[in-house]
């Protein structure tokens, strides 16, 4: 399988890794066919997401989207954070094989479930 350096370097060296300990909003995803989960921590303010950070116990590619969708989510209002598809993830990254994109898939579902949780608490 080839992935592109871009990849290769989020997945060495991921953003945003951790637990935010008093976060506004958890997603937590798995994937039931790998067993690959993830869990994205979201603090907002003024309706921007502030800070987010993300737990993923998978594959390079689901590392490696987990760290670019931190990246593009951060300082992106809630609005806007729900707009980001797995494609641009994808496309950000140089793209996925084929086989790896659902991988990406997760941090984009993790994301959003993370907002749901945020918007419930916070009605
Ligand atoms: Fe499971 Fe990539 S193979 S998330």
């Amino acid at each position: 399988m080839i992935y592109s350096n871009k990849v290769l370097e989020h997945f060495k060296n991921p953003k945003n890794v951790g637990e935010i300990k008093d976060a506004d909003g958890i997603g937590e995803v798995g994937n039931p066919i790998c067993g690959d989960t993830m869990t994205i921590y979201i603090k907002v303010k003024d309706k921007r997401i502030k800070d987010i950070k993300f737990q993923t116990f998978g594959c390079a590619a689901a590392i490696a989207s987990s760290s670019m969708l931190t990246e593009l989510a951060k300082g992106k209002t809630i609005a806007d954070a729900k707009k980001i598809t797995r494609d641009a993830v994808a496309d950000e990254l140089g793209g996925l094989p084929s086989i790896k994109m659902h991988c990406s898939n997760l941090a984009t579902d993790a994301l959003k479930k993370a907002i749901e949780d945020y918007e419930r608490k916070h009605k």
